[in-house]
């Protein structure tokens, strides 16, 4: 079995990589990014120096300029990490490279993989984002979804296309709705990574609003187990799962857990609220436990701690 993760560089994409050198079920583990300057290159660059990425067969390359018919050749399972996350930078001029590394790019190795008869699944890393403000919490798949931020808008377009091109063409396609991830490794503009430096740092954390938005934050192993027990499952083409921690948490109250993981003070400096930042995300994920046999497993405490530990052991 071959396996693909596009986005290898990536916070999620480096540690899945890992994971599935680890567990020895694939005779080759290819990876591909650009490396977008995002955020910091050389952080992409560490993610992909880790020792459990030596058997990684790497290739730096921009998916909407490689071939991919050859990238794909021989290919039994495809992980798509690739994009450029971040809800609250999508406005703006910004927004073409949402359109370009989210939409452009999912539809070109979407086509390419239509040509592919080895391929057995092609899971898509979507987002809690396509949800907007729900109407109802925990927010089901059934749930209409309303992106509030550009950024939504293109990771349900993709989410689109990769629900067409399973229902003309067949191609495997699962789709898995994360919702807020952190953990070791986390991108530097999200939520817990700033804030864990700032107190690391002695600095005051920058709070968006009031504080009293609520994520269903989950952890960046639970992530991984999700997409590992995605690609194996016999689903059909097109499905779409929600994939989330299972506790809703204000960022307040998540303040207060990291007084608590770090025994250091947290002094708080309130910004305004930002566009597109949405009141609370919840997923309900019964159906990533019927049909793929997924739960979460980490708690926001054991998961803060080890995201803890790792920021001060400076990998
Ligand atoms: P990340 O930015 O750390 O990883 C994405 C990687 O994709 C980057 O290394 C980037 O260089 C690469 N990339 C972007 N455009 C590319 C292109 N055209 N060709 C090749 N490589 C390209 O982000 P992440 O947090 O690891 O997120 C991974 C995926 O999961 C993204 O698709 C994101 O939308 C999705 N997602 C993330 C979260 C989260 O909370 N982190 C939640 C929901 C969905
Ligand atoms: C995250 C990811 O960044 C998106 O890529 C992903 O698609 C999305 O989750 C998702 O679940 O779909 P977000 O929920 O904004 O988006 O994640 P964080 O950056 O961890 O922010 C969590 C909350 O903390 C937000 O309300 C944000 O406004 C707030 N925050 C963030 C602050 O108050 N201060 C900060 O310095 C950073």
């Amino acid at each position: 079995m071959k396996a693909l993760v596009t986005g290898a560089a990536g916070f999620i994409g480096s540690t899945l990589a890992s994971a599935l050198l680890a567990s020895g079920d694939y005779s080759e583990v290819v990876g591909v990014d650009s490396l977008t300057d995002y955020y910091s290159v050389a952080r992409k660059r560490r993610n992909l120096s880790q020792s459990s990425l030596k058997e990684l067969v790497f290739i730096e390359g921009d998916l909407m300029e490689l071939d991919l018919a050859s990238l794909l050749d021989g290919a039994t399972h495809v992980y798509h990490l690739a994009g450029q996350p971040g809800v609250r930078a999508s406005w703006g001029t910004e927004f073409r490279q949402y359109s370009r590394n989210n939409v452009d790019v999912t539809q070109k190795l979407l086509e390419a993989s239509r040509a592919i008869s080895s391929l057995e699944s092609f899971v898509y890393s979507s987002s809690s984002s396509v949800y907007g403000n729900a109407l109802r919490y925990p927010t089901s798949e059934l749930d209409l979804p309303a992106p509030e931020s550009p950024y939504g808008v293109s990771k349900l377009a993709a989410e689109h296309l990769c629900n067409v091109y399973a229902s003309n063409f067949g191609v495997p396609t699962v789709s898995l709705r994360y919702f807020t991830v952190y953990g070791p490794r986390q991108r530097p503009d999200m939520a817990f990574t700033r804030f864990l430096t700032a107190v690391r740092d002695g600095n005051a954390v920058s709070l968006f609003g009031d504080g009293e938005q609520v994520r269903d934050f989950t952890f960046v192993s639970d992530i991984v187990q999700a997409n590992i027990l995605a690609a194996s499952a016999a689903v059909a083409p097109g499905t779409v799962l929600n994939i989330s921690g299972g506790t809703s948490i204000s960022v307040l109250d998540v303040l207060s857990v990291i007084r608590d993981v770090t025994g250091r003070e947290v002094r708080i400096d309130y910004q305004p609220r930002v566009s597109g930042d949405v009141r609370q995300t919840g997923g309900d994920s019964t159906s990533a436990g019927v049909l793929v046999d997924w739960a979460p497993k980490i708690n926001i405490f054991e998961g803060l701690s080890s995201q803890w530990e790792w920021l001060l052991s400076g990998l």
